[in-house]
């Protein structure tokens, strides 16, 4: 009775590794894109934030390949510019911007969108956000870096999402529309020197789930859904660094950020070799892996302080 048991309940642990294992496989490698669900309706459009350089820039390039037309921000004028000239030059989409510093407060966000209002937005990134990479911590930062870091990580993305919603929802009635908020592995690792950082991007993961409750469960399912993407390195100038199989550049990056995107999944890795490190790192007792990542952390800071 009892070898019995034992043997049931490895051949089920067996078998649910097995099908991870094949969901993995089929996420990464077999799923088909389904961002085209979000081409809908008379010209669509993507909102990209922070898109005049890195990621949100190749995420740009990516969505207007793909037939969206766009909205970018960024915070310097002439970069962003730059940008939608270099877009045009590819086809003949619309691409429109807005500027906004993301770490100053004080911005009117309605007044800031006001001149999309009319447009079909289907999807939108809020990729805008980073880190100070300061060897600090929290008491050596002043109040305003402190503030300044929170307002560009979250306070810039929950307030655009709250200014866009209403007009998303009447989108929604006519097909879905996704809101994905860029995020990073260093809210589950939270390495020194960044806890502040780290934990601006457990904020968003949080309220992913949480929008993403509010607009299936409360009330009348209104079609927009959330995603929180989980980020590890990217060789972009937030974090400069060569190219490799686990620090993609920011256009392979891009390129897998909109195959991914409306994939129906809330929380997940788009580039597969994070999803493999995140998978080994969490195999690891937590004292383990935050010595490591302490480790990993002294090297950037002693690298960078080489470099300047
Ligand atoms: N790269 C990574 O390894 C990595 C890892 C995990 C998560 N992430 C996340 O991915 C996102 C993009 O990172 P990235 O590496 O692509 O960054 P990046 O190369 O530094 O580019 C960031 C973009 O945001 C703009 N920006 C920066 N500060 C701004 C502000 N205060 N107001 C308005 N716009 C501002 C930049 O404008 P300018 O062109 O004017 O500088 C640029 O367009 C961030 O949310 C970051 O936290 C990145």
């Amino acid at each position: 009775m009892l070898s019995s048991l034992v043997f049931l309940v490895g051949a089920l642990v067996i078998a649910s590794q097995v099908f991870r294992f094949l969901e993995f496989l089929w996420f990464y490698l077999l799923k088909p894109s389904s961002v085209q669900k979000y081409l809908h309706g008379p010209a669509p459009y993507a909102i990209v934030t922070g898109a005049s350089d890195g990621i949100g820039k190749a995420v740009a390039h990516e969505l207007f390949a793909k037939g969206f037309n766009l909205i970018i921000h960024g915070r310097n004028e002439d970069k962003v510019r730059k940008v939608v000239d270099e877009l045009k030059t590819r086809r003949s989409g619309d691409v429109r911007y807005f500027i906004a510093d993301a770490a100053k407060g004080g911005h009117d966000f309605t007044q800031l969108i006001k001149p999309f209002a009319d447009l079909n937005v289907t999807l939108v990134v809020q990729n805008v956000g980073g880190a100070y990479m300061a060897k600090e911590r929290i008491d050596d930062s002043s109040d305003t870096a402190l503030v300044e870091l929170v307002a560009w990580n979250d306070f810039f993305p929950l307030l655009l999402t709250r200014a866009l919603l209403p007009k998303l929802r009447t989108t929604a009635q006519h097909g879905p529309v996704l809101v994905q908020f860029v995020g990073s592995h260093a809210a589950t690792a939270a390495p020194p020197t960044l806890s502040v950082y780290a934990a601006t991007k457990g904020f968003l993961a949080v309220l992913t789930r949480g929008l993403d409750n509010d607009e299936r469960r409360w009330g009348t399912p209104s079609g927009v859904e959330f995603e929180y993407l989980a980020v590890a390195s990217v060789a972009t100038a937030g974090n400069p660094q060569n190219v490799t199989m686990s620090a993609p550049s920011a256009e392979q990056f891009g390129r897998a950020l909109v195959n991914k995107a409306g994939c129906g999944k809330r929380y997940y890795t788009p580039w597969m070799a994070h999803a493999i490190m995140v998978w080994a790192v969490g195999l690891l007792p937590e004292g383990v892996v935050d010595g490591f990542v302490a480790q990993m952390m002294r090297k950037q800071h002693e690298e960078r302080q080489k470099k300047a």
